[in-house]
């Protein structure tokens, strides 16, 4: 959420600070800010509501100065305004602050303020940071930000710059991601590693309760030890980024969502290269190595993801439980966090998520270590929190995803699910033939994929016959089930079109109701062991008069004759047929959107990466 870009070196700071904020848009992006520094002097200062990308002429105004911070926001605490965007600055305006995160005791500290006089201009939490700062500020920028952040409860990441002080900047970070671009004549902070990869590979990141001095020629980060409360220098490796910069790009598609739905068959390659292992009929994991003998006596599984990620955990609750004979449950980290879960001794979570910054399922990893439970994270980012925070893990190397709505992202944690599954399945009862079956049909699976993107123009034509419907429904069981609720959820976040989705035996429990002529159904029935379920289902809906879309298995001619229209999948084993249905799903949330003229890859009102609560 909301996106951070600070810059100091010996270059002209506001070009390097808006392509910066270009490529972080897709974080945040109902308002946006500058403060550009030239000496002693305010070189550019500007505020704006609404997209970067529909200001781009500001990107030539005129402006010398080469210290600058720059923000673009996803409103949190006060609406999308021009007061709202950051940055903010204080009473003098001697210090501006953009700031990633939540304030979450910032009304106290307003009221206080207040009464001391500072007078306030936006309704943020972050503005009351920048009042804070000047309150201690008496000649010494970095001793001022670390007295302040002394009194702030919640998450930041922030960079801080004064006029006073043109040739420094201060940057500090607390469960909020954060990090420092290093090149040879420059600095640049910033809460994502796409802002910076135009001008540096080599990166920093913070770790909380770090802060960062910058001048144009060095960098000092100290860390506050809990206990003394007292800072030391930290010497801090400089990471290489791997990923280049076609692919955060484009490359030709028309949206980023599009790109990523056609990298799904070698997201799938990625997550399983070098992991399969014929002989043995199992997989390698290497971030579980560490872990290996405590996985062993694992008893129970919590899964925990957000959003299309809580629907990969619940695929993964299917796979767990059958194949590896591991009981398992799936949970919200919003809602897990507030639930008095009760585990076993060895019960052990696994947290999914693209990012690994989301905050609730970040707050419910935490609430698991606390309890001195194993934890283990499916993440994308590399170096994210959930990354370092978890006891071990698996990437699912899926690369950088930037659409908001998550689609290739998604496909790479089925995929790492389903090696986990094999894992921890022949540390049980899983035969080594059933093993070798499992991955022989994982290994298959890029193959098969690009089979169901190959039929994309016949998805893209059966879009066009339901163009001018307002109501969806999605039905799936079993495996399928959740591949229902994210069919529906992507149908909506792009293309805001009203869509649900239900396990096929609830619709007589009540959405029935709402099944006529006007509401078609996307019925997701692979030939499965619950094949002839779905069917019932299927005539169910035909009775009453509802078209029916169905994602069937190649070769199933039969089906034609019960539904309008058909959509089909290559066979696979039934605990991989979520990674082939999602894939038409994708398709046709993404033509549908197109056709109706969305801003598909920056949907109204979401943001890529929740870092709040
Ligand atoms: C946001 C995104 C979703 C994503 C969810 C979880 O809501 O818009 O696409 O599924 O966060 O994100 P994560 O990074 O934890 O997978």
């Amino acid at each position: 959420m909301c996106g951070i870009v600070g810059y100091i070196g010996k270059n002209p700071a506001l070009p390097i600070l808006f392509s910066g904020l270009e490529r972080l848009e897709y974080r945040g992006y109902d308002s946006f800010g500058f403060c550009v520094l030239n000496n002693n002097k305010i070189d550019f200062l500007c505020k704006e509501k609404g997209k970067i990308s529909d200001h781009c002429h500001l990107r030539d105004s005129k402006s010398v100065g080469t210290v600058g911070i720059a923000h673009t926001r996803w409103a949190t605490t006060g609406l999308v305004t021009k007061e709202n965007a950051h940055p903010h600055c204080d009473c003098k305006e001697e210090i501006f602050i953009v700031h990633n995160g939540i304030i979450e005791n910032y009304k106290i500290l307003k009221e206080n303020l207040v009464k001391e006089g500072h007078k306030f201009i936006s309704e943020t939490d972050t503005e009351v940071l920048a009042h804070l700062i000047e309150k201690y500020f008496e000649g010494n920028l970095e001793q001022a930000v670390k007295l302040a952040l002394r009194e702030v409860r919640g998450t930041y990441g922030i960079a801080v710059v004064s006029p006073k002080y043109p040739n420094k900047m201060v940057a500090a970070r607390m469960s909020s991601p954060l990090l420092i671009g290093v090149n040879s004549d420059e600095f640049i902070v910033a809460s994502d590693p796409s802002a910076i990869i135009t001008r540096t590979r080599q990166i920093i990141h913070l770790d909380d309760d770090e802060i960062a001095v910058l001048t144009p020629d060095n960098f000092v980060i100290s860390k506050q030890e809990r206990e003394s409360s007292s800072w030391s220098v930290r010497t801090k490796k400089i990471e290489t980024i791997e990923w280049n910069l076609e692919e955060a790009e484009k490359s030709g598609y028309k949206h980023f969502m599009m790109k990523e739905i056609m990298q799904e068959p070698s997201t799938i390659e990625d997550a399983i290269r070098g992991r399969l292992y014929f002989e043995g009929g199992n997989v390698k994991l290497g971030g579980f190595e560490n872990v290996e003998d405590r996985l062993r006596d694992v008893s129970s599984l919590v899964l925990i993801g957000c959003g299309t990620a809580n629907y990969a955990c619940k695929v993964g609750e299917y796979m767990l439980e059958e194949y590896a004979g591991i009981p398992t449950e799936t949970d919200i980290g919003s809602e897990f966090r507030y639930r008095k879960s009760l585990f076993s001794k060895n019960a052990a979570g696994i947290f999914v998520s693209q990012s690994g910054e989301t905050a609730d399922t970040l707050a419910a990893l935490r609430e698991m270590k606390e309890k001195g439970l194993l934890t283990l994270g499916v993440t994308n980012v590399v170096g994210s929190n959930q990354a370092r925070e978890t006891d071990a893990g698996v990437y699912t190397r899926s690369g950088p995803e930037i659409a908001v709505a998550s689609t290739k992202a998604f496909i790479g944690q089925l995929t790492t699910l389903a090696l986990i599954t094999v894992y921890l399945g022949r540390q049980r009862e899983m035969a080594l033939v059933m093993g070798n079956r499992i991955i022989d049909e994982i290994s298959k699976l890029p193959e098969l994929a690009q089979e169901v993107l190959d039929t994309k123009e016949d998805i893209k034509r059966i879009v066009g016959k339901y163009i001018d419907y307002k109501d969806f429904w999605y039905i799936g069981r079993k495996y399928n089930y959740p591949i229902a609720l994210e069919g529906a959820l992507k149908l909506k976040e792009v293309s805001y079109v009203h869509a649900e989705g239900t396990a096929g035996g609830e619709l007589k429990h009540g959405p029935l109701a709402l099944i006529d002529e006007n509401c078609p159904t996307i019925a997701i029935c692979p030939s499965d062991s619950v094949y002839e379920k779905m069917i019932s289902n299927i005539e169910e809906i035909k009775a009453r008069n509802g078209k029916v879309i169905a994602i069937a298995t190649k070769g199933n001619e039969d089906i034609k004759k019960i539904v309008d229209d058909v959509i089909y999948i290559p066979k696979t084993l039934e605990m991989l047929t979520p990674i082939l249905s999602v894939i038409p799903l994708h398709l046709f949330s993404y033509y549908f959107a197109d056709a109706l003229g969305k801003d598909i890859d920056k949907p109204k009102n979401l943001a890529k990466s929740v870092t709040v609560e």
